[in-house]
């Protein structure tokens, strides 16, 4: 089979090699593409909670920001401050820090860089209605963080266009985002190079706090729980959702949450990639990975930052305790050299 021909409108030739090489190299679709196309739309629905828990914890998620705006502001070494947003979504959780620093006259500008053009155009039209007058201080950048396009929204003090006598930036990972890629570490390091001794790097996150935890953590759940969009990748595809069964579950070594698919028919998935055919072939009883996301606790947290160079200065837990608020600074020690994630 070949992939749908949407897939080939959604992904540019590099993300349709990278996807190519994700499936067979490690048998894994790249979760932060499913969120171009009609996964954007997906995406954006979800956010409407289906449950009273899942609208408490979605409820801090939107709302962190806003109730430690100030306890943020005042950590930045001077005023006014920019806002840096990585992977804003559709923006939402960042408008009531917007509406402070605003209030207090420090806003020098917000600039949101996100892989899906679609989801910046939501963030740019919620944004846009919601403070009608401020539009010339919004920037929208569609990029990879993960990489050089990074350097657009978050110049590095050394490299060109950076000001060192502009403002302090708040580089904003909120949504739990950063947890959701393969090397979280390699991430980190790849932001806090960008970031001056200045800047302040705000992360929300789910933890693991010990209670509540989900009911899958001993065995995998055949079925789900998943969300539509976590498929979205493999409808692109053409992968028919009757060709698979989902499975959520938590990979001990690697310290992982993870919404997978088992195939039960064999598929095999033809790429015409430039450089002559490409396919990629599945068997019953294989999987494919659609989804990650790193689960750990207050400390592990606070050690991986410290190891990517920064210094936890706010640690805020949301009325679900799972949910947290973490800020953080350059440390003054280099980041550790590289390590690969098990
Ligand atoms: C989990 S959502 C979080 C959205 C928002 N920050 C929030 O808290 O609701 C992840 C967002 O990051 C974007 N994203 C994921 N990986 C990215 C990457 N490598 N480069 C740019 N944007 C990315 C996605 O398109 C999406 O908008």
């Amino acid at each position: 089979m070949t992939p749908r021909a949407d897939f080939y409108r959604t992904y540019s030739a590099a993300q349709v090699d990278a996807i190519a090489e994700a499936l067979g190299d490690r048998a894994e679709f790249p979760y932060e593409l499913t969120y171009l196309g009609d996964g954007s739309e997906m995406w954006h629905r979800s956010e409407v909670p289906s449950g009273p828990e899942r609208a408490e914890m979605l409820g801090d998620f939107d709302t962190l920001l806003t109730r430690h705006a100030e306890r943020l502001r005042a950590l930045a070494p001077s005023s006014p401050v920019q806002v840096v947003d990585l992977g804003p979504g559709t923006a939402r959780p960042v408008g009531g820090l917007i509406r402070h620093l605003l209030d207090e006259s420090c806003l020098s500008g917000y600039r949101a860089i996100d892989i899906s053009a679609e989801i910046l155009g939501l963030a740019g039209e919620r944004l846009r209605e919601d403070f009608p007058d401020q539009a010339e201080r919004f920037e929208f950048c569609r990029g990879d963080f993960t990489g050089p396009d990074l350097a657009r929204v978050l110049p590095t003090p050394e490299g060109p266009g950076h000001d060192d006598g502009g403002p302090a930036r708040l580089v904003i990972l909120a949504g739990g985002t950063l947890y959701n890629f393969a090397e979280p570490d390699r991430v980190l390091r790849h932001v806090r190079r960008a970031m001056s001794d200045r800047d302040v790097l705000v992360l929300t996150l789910r933890i693991d706090t010990g209670v509540d935890r989900p009911p899958f953590m001993d065995e995998v759940s055949v079925g789900g729980p998943y969300k539509p969009q976590q498929l979205a990748g493999l409808d692109l595809l053409g992968i028919d959702r009757s060709w698979y069964v989902p499975e959520t579950g938590f990979d001990r070594v690697r310290g992982e949450v993870f919404v997978r698919v088992r195939f039960v028919e064999p598929v095999t998935v033809d790429f015409g990639a430039a450089d002559g055919r490409r396919a990629v072939a599945f068997q019953p009883g294989d999987t494919v990975l659609v989804w990650r996301y790193l689960y750990e606790d207050a400390a592990a947290v606070a050690d991986r930052l410290a190891r990517g160079g920064l210094r936890v200065r706010l640690f805020e837990h949301g009325r679900d305790r799972q949910v947290v608020l973490v800020a953080a600074t350059p440390s003054g020690e280099a980041p550790e050299p590289r390590v690969r994630n098990p």
